[in-house]
């Protein structure tokens, strides 16, 4: 299958790519959003680079730049690098969509603040076209109790939870304590993968063992979040990923799964960000039923969240064999090296043709969101 013809001529569209931003993968979205802008620049689009700092201040670094290797650690003084700012988020958005031609801006953040509807809704009120996922589908695809009430709601296959309040735990941890006991009783496993709902790259989370580390497993999670989850824990599970294109919910282009083989007990912080302690493989050895129904479940949680543009779809593979939804990450990892832009490969798309792709994805939906502009008509007046 070739790879669908661009609508919108590319040198004619600006792009600014935003990346790093106040989260703990702000050193991954230097190495996507620095990858993004070279390749949109090869394919001919004007591009600038907004470099946010873990502070949240918006930087813009001057026209051309490249990151040559350098280490993310570079980017910590963006004035050292020559960049214009400080600026608060909604100023710098506001300057874009007061040019005379506002580019399209391709969020490259990972996280709270660049995954969660936080930077969309900032570009809603702006009136910038962005790529990805709108408001809801972001905020959504970042709250995994949300997300897995969700998809189990549409008969998708999650992995079981309980789900706790921080304010619950302080009040009545005896009680909190003995529903996690008969969960996990119910689970037939003693063991329990804790994790704060919203947030990503496994920081806060902990596979409890035993009884006695759920309690501060819970303590940990609740570093992040107010709701933590508690899962079964899949035993032996393979963490499998697909990427899927596409605006037209019946239209998605699916490919994988690709599977990382994490060199730690659970794919971890560590095992994520430590140079050649996991492995990943572009064609996971599934059968071929698992495959399609792999394929299908991708495209069904896609929709069942309203993804826009692009995201990752990520199982769970039992020793059992059951195919399990793990999350819909809205902003994957965008390295030349990561899953997301690779599995593409299989359709015919190089990481550039992945870019180029996001950027039409959003002029579209761009496009259509004015043709349904309310005006003075529509009024009950
Ligand atoms: N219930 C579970 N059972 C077994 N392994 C799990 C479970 N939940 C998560 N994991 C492991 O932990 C990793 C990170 O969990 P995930 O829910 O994807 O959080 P994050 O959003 O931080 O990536 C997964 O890739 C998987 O390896
Ligand atoms: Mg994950």
């Amino acid at each position: 299958m070739p790879v669908p013809e661009l609508r919108h001529v590319p040198a004619q569209t600006p792009v600014a790519v935003v990346f790093g931003g106040p989260s703990a993968e702000h050193d991954v979205s230097i190495v996507s959003g620095t990858a993004i802008a070279e390749a949109l620049v090869r394919a001919g689009y004007p591009v600038e680079q907004w470099c946010l700092g873990l502070d949240g201040a918006w930087w813009r670094l001057p026209d051309g730049h490249r990151r040559d290797g350098r280490p993310q650690s570079a980017y910590d003084d963006p004035t050292s690098l020559g960049a214009a700012g400080p600026e608060r988020a909604a100023e710098a958005l506001d300057r874009l969509a007061g040019r005379d031609r506002p580019p399209l801006v391709f969020l490259a953040l990972h996280g709270p603040f660049g995954e969660d509807g936080t930077v969309q809704a900032l570009c809603e009120a702006a009136g910038l076209a962005y790529t990805g996922s709108g408001v809801t589908a972001s905020a959504i695809g970042m709250d995994k109790a949300v997300f897995k009430r969700l998809v189990r709601g549409v008969g998708l296959p999650v992995a079981d939870w309980l789900e706790v309040r921080a304010a619950r735990w302080a009040a009545d941890s005896d009680g909190v304590l003995a529903s996690l006991d008969a969960f996990a009783r119910s689970t037939g496993d003693v063991r329990l993968m804790v994790k704060p709902s919203r947030l990503g790259s496994s920081v806060g989370m902990t596979l409890a063992h035993r009884p006695e580390e759920r309690g501060p497993a819970l303590e940990e999670a609740f570093r992040f979040d107010d709701v933590a989850l508690a899962e079964r824990y899949v035993a032996g599970a393979r963490d499998l990923e697909v990427s899927v294109i596409g605006n037209d919910p019946d239209a998605l282009e699916v490919y994988g799964p690709g599977e990382i083989m994490s060199g730690h007990e659970f794919y971890d912080y560590q095992a994520k960000y430590t140079a050649g302690l996991s492995q990943t493989t572009q064609t996971a050895e599934v059968t071929a039923e698992q495959r399609a129904a792999i394929l299908d479940l991708a495209r069904a949680a896609y929709r069942a969240v309203g993804c826009e543009g692009f995201a990752r779809v990520d199982f769970l593979l039992g020793a059992d064999e059951r195919v399990l939804v793990s999350e819909v990450n809205t902003i994957p990892g965008f390295t030349p090296i990561s899953l997301f832009p690779t599995l593409p490969a299989a359709g015919g798309y190089t990481f550039a043709d992945v870019c180029a792709r996001a950027v039409d994805l959003a002029l579209g939906r761009a496009a259509s969101r004015v043709a349904h502009r309310t005006t003075t008509s529509d009024l009950p007046r």
